[in-house]
């Protein structure tokens, strides 16, 4: 009997959510996710200070070049440990700015191709907005590939297949919290956990009607979450789920799979502007759950900044 994250690899190709580069060394994903709260977290981490100095002197003291670099440093080494791809997360202030989108996006993969790493090893996370959508549509045609973050509805999710990008993250954690917090209970089984049934149905919409972009699971709160999804193009898990799964033994079976979703009764839907706006707004859990993402992963970026700023004043006292 395997442990279940060998079995889990059998059916899924295995991503780490993480900044922490030693977490990624040691489980050896295929590819990798960063977001600014775990760049917050892995920043003042003692072990990555070279990583943070470098980022500071080619910043040369100025907060946004010294937050871009440190992005990309971190997703440079990360790099080092898999084979595929990692995930670099564009500023959340840009949110609802196309072409704030994506100039950032380009100036991302600028600066990767200046540390040696080519674009087909990047994906630029955007928020799954209309205005990210519309950036990332944009962004595919260059080149560069995007993984839409903070999705929650099903309207993002056909937004995104529409729009060809190359890969989607619909988050599971999130939603759960949300129907935990709204039901008053402190847990909901996996059966019937409203996070696990969004990505099953958003990974059957895509195989049934046959879209290219990937389905990314993310967001985890419990292993049965992962478990519940085996089959779904990637799954992105946290070291410490990653380590619960290696250290349980079992049998898993594929739960998702394009022959398994062909056989749903599915309709196919096109939506425009108006039409996505007005579906997604009828997803009261997805409309808070995306303003809070958003809200959040600035806050982790503006504490991200004035700690940089806080060490290039430390530098200049010590010059
Ligand atoms: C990954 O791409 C996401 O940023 C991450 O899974 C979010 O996880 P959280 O809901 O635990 O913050």
């Amino acid at each position: 009997m395997a442990n279940l994250l060998d079995a889990l690899r059998r059916h899924s190709t295995v991503v780490a959510d993480t900044g922490d580069i030693d977490a990624v060394a040691r489980w050896r994903p295929q590819d990798a996710t960063t977001n600014p709260s775990l760049l917050l977290a892995a920043a003042q981490d003692a072990r990555y200070r070279p990583l943070v100095e470098d980022a500071l002197s080619r910043g040369q003291g100025a907060a946004e070049p010294t937050l871009e670099w440190l992005f990309v440093l971190f997703g440079r080494e990360i790099l080092k440990h898999v084979q595929g791809r990692v995930s670099t997360e564009v500023d959340a202030r840009l949110s609802f700015d196309t072409e704030g989108t994506m100039a950032k996006a380009r100036r991302f993969i600028e600066l990767y191709a200046e540390a040696g790493v080519p674009r087909e090893r990047v994906l630029v996370k955007v928020s799954t907005t209309w205005e990210g959508i519309r950036a990332a549509e944009r962004l595919e045609r260059e080149g560069i590939h995007c993984n839409m973050t903070l999705l929650f509805s099903f309207a993002q999710a056909v937004a995104c297949a529409q729009a060809g990008v190359t890969l989607i993250s619909p988050f599971v954690g999130r939603i759960y919290d949300w129907h935990k917090a709204a039901r008053k209970v402190d847990d909901i089984p996996v059966a019937e956990d409203p996070g696990v049934a969004s990505v099953a149905r958003i990974y059957r919409y895509y195989k049934k009607f046959g879209y290219a972009t990937q389905v990314m699971g993310a967001s985890f709160r419990n292993t049965g979450q992962i478990l519940a999804l085996a089959g779904c193009d990637l799954l992105t898990i946290a070291p410490d789920l990653l380590g619960k799964l290696a250290a349980a033994q079992g049998e898993l079976e594929r739960r998702l799979s394009p022959e398994e979703a062909r056989e749903h009764a599915l309709e196919r839907i096109s939506l425009d502007e108006k039409a996505y706006r007005w579906l997604h707004n009828e997803d009261a859990m997805a409309v808070d759950k995306l303003a809070d993402g958003i809200r959040r992963f600035d806050a982790d970026a503006r504490k991200l900044e004035q700690f940089v700023l806080s060490l290039v004043k430390d530098r200049r006292a010590a010059a």
